[in-house]
Parts: structure tokens; sequence; C-alpha cells
């Protein structure tokens, strides 16, 4: 029997990230170089019969308890939907997450959402179509609105909205965007951008931290704890009410206008609480985000190797996994930290 996918600081890791593809559609500065990156060949990405084998195995014999399907861009995949609606059928109450940067979502939203997919993470970090077009390199800004809006009306939500702030570039527009999802009734959360980029172009300074854009939103809004469990989830929330003085209705105590999470990797690590285990397109085990060592499953998937000798290999993995990332100046394991060599759209967002 197996106990889960425990690690050697103690952590059971019940969270799965799958990533679909390497593949992406935009060019995220803080992501891909804007040429793309050499793409993984067609067979050694795992098939849709793979994906549900080991999810199965992760399900069954490792404690997994949720599933999130990531990329590069998961919709790139032709048979994305084909792979929720077989996961689905042999796992009928797990939660199945999506995330996602939208371009195509609204030709799929509905067939995804009737296939059984649970919810869906989008990323949206302006509301500027140039602004679009400068950070991701691609004009799709138009695109990127329908598959929101098409996510909500196929009732994929509550919908999470991811935002990265790049100083100079989309930070001034912060406020703006939390307004906008607050009036749609989406969960914005903004995201410290790590350096995780294909051009290793992060820096310490460059990053705009979690401090300052509390600094940023507090301009317009008033923030203040969320008081529900933070249960190892990335990112702190905030409930958002309109800062007094600036509310014409005259009313006592100001009214709760939804809530905003900040998900601070690099100066507020959540480490110690981390609950993920990741497999990457090419079927490798990566216990962290940053860690170094990836292990492959692949190989046993494509073997005559049995559904127990993969979750095997796949714990003796996640015993691996590092204890922080060290990316800070300050905290556990700080000034050893050394930039992967994979790129966030190769590792799985
Ligand atoms: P839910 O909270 O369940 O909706 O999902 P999530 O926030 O885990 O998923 P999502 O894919 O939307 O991830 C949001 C951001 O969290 C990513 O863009 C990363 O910046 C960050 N993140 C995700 N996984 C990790 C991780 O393992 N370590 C760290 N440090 N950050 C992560
Ligand atoms: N730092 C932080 N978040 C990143 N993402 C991609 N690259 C980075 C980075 N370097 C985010 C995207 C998306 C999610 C999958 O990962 O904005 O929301
Ligand atoms: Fe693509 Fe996501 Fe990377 Fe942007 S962050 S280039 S949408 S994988």
């Amino acid at each position: 029997a197996f106990e889960g996918l425990r690690d050697r600081y103690g952590r059971v890791a019940t969270d799965m990230r799958l990533s679909l593809t390497d593949k992406c559609n935009l060019r995220c500065s803080y992501c891909m170089p804007a040429e793309g990156l050499p793409w993984l060949t067609k067979d050694s990405v795992l098939t849709a019969e793979e994906v549900v084998r080991i999810v199965g195995i992760g399900v069954r014999l490792l404690g997994v308890r949720e599933l999130r399907l990531t990329g590069g861009e998961p919709l790139v995949r032709a048979d994305l939907v084909d792979i929720v609606a077989a996961l689905r059928a042999a796992h009928p109450g797990l939660p199945i997450a999506l995330t996602t940067n939208a371009v195509g979502l609204d030709a799929k939203a509905a067939a995804l959402a009737s296939a059984g997919l649970t919810r869906i993470n989008i990323s949206l970090d302006t509301l500027h179509p140039e602004t679009f077009a400068q950070l991701t390199r691609r004009p799709f800004f138009d695109r990127v609105l329908a598959g929101i809006e098409a996510a909500d009306a196929a009732g994929l939500g509550p919908i999470k909205i991811n935002s990265v702030l790049m100083r100079g570039i989309n930070d001034a527009g912060a406020a703006d965007l939390l307004a906008w999802c607050l009036e749609r009734g989406y969960e914005l959360r903004f995201i410290e951008q790590m350096p995780l980029d294909a051009d290793h172009g992060w820096t310490r300074d460059g990053m705009v931290t979690a401090a300052e854009i509390r600094t940023l939103l507090s301009q317009r809004f008033a923030l203040s704890p969320d008081p529900r469990e933070r249960d190892g989830a990335p990112a702190e929330r905030f409930e958002v009410r309109p800062r007094m003085g600036r509310t014409h209705d005259g009313a006592p105590s100001a009214r709760l206008l939804g809530t905003v999470g900040i998900i601070a990797s690099v100066t507020e690590p959540f480490c110690a609480d981390c609950k993920r285990t990741r497999i990457t397109a090419e079927g490798k085990v990566m216990s962290c985000l940053f860690s170094h060592e990836e292990v492959d499953l692949r190989q046993l998937l494509r073997s005559d190797a049995s559904d127990e000798d993969v979750a095997a290999r796949w714990q003796d993995a996640m015993w691996l996994k590092p204890r922080a990332h060290g990316m800070d100046h300050t905290g556990l394991g700080a000034g050893d930290f050394v930039q992967p060599d994979r790129s966030m759209s190769a590792i799985g967002g």
C-alpha cells in the first residue's frame, strides 16, 4: 500500500498539476522569448490515454484529491475536451480545474463544461489592448475577453483571473483591473513575477512586490484580511471595500465589493504549506516549480510496468522535494537560488 506523496519535510502532496503541452499561442515576456521555444515532439508528449492513466494512478494509489490541467496553453491541444470527458468518467467526484490564457476558449467553454470541467483560472494582465499586445506579443485581447465571457456563461465559475504585474508596463492599471473583476464577480489574483522567464531577464528589483501591490490598490480600495482559512492556497486573500471618503451613499460602513488575492511567491513564500505535485507534458515528475531534478514516468508508462511501479517512482520523486525555493534574499535557503533551465511554459504554470 502507498502512503501518499510525502516528502522528507512531512508535506503531503494532494494537489496534482498536469501539463498537457509546452506549446502556447502567446509570448508573455515574463514566460517565453519572442521566437518561442523548441517545442517537444508529438511523440514525447503524453497521449490522452497516458494522461488518463497517470491521473488514475495519482487518485487511486497516491491520494491525489484535486487536479489542475495546465500548459503551455492547454487549449492548444485538440483533444482537450476528450481528455476532460475521460477524466470525468473515470473520477466522478474529482475537482478538475484548468489554467488557461483563454485564447480560443469562446469556442470551447460550453463543451468543456459539459465534459465535466469544474472550474477555470484565466490569465489577464491588462485591460488595454495595446498593453496586452506589448506584453503577450500577440494582438489577441478581444479573443481573451470573449473567452472569459464564454467561460462565465458556461458556468465554469467562480472564475479566477491571474495577473502578473510588470513595472512600468501594466502596474498602473492594477486598480482598474480589480474594479473590472469586482463588477463581474471574478476573483482577481495578482502574482509576483517569478524568475521563470526563458530570457532570464528577471531581477529582484524589477519585480512588483506584494507590498507594492497592496499600496497600489489602497489608493482606490480598502483592503482587509479575508477571515477565511487559507489552507495552503498560494493566494493571500483580502476583502475589498470602497475607500472611506469615496462612498457617495453616506453609508456608515463600506459595502463589501468582493475579494482580491495576492500570490507573493517571492517575498512571502508558501513553500512550507505546499501540497503540489507536478507532471510535465512529457511525463516527468517535478516535485516543485523550482526543483532541478526531474523524474521520468513516461518510460515506465510505455513499458510493461504496472501502475504500482509508476506510483513507486512518483513517490520517490516527491521525497526529494526541496524545502523551499530560496528565491528571495531572506528566508529559508536564501542566497542559493538558481533559476531552473525551464521556463514556466515548459514546466506547467
Ligand atoms: P487555485 O487557487 O486552486 O484556483 O489554483 P492555483 O492558484 O494554484 O492555480 P493557478 O494555475 O491559477 O496558479 C496561479 C499562480 O500561482 C501561478 O501563476 C504561479 O504564479 C503560482 N503558482 C502555482 N504553482 C506554484 C508553485 O508550486 N509554487 C509557487 N511558488 N507558485 C506557484
Ligand atoms: N512569474 C509568475 N507567474 C507567471 N506565470 C507565467 N510566468 C510567470 C512568472 N515568471 C503565470 C501566468 C499564468 C500562470 C499559468 O502562470 O500569468 O497565470
Ligand atoms: Fe503562454 Fe501562459 Fe507563458 Fe503567457 S504565461 S506565454 S499564456 S504559457
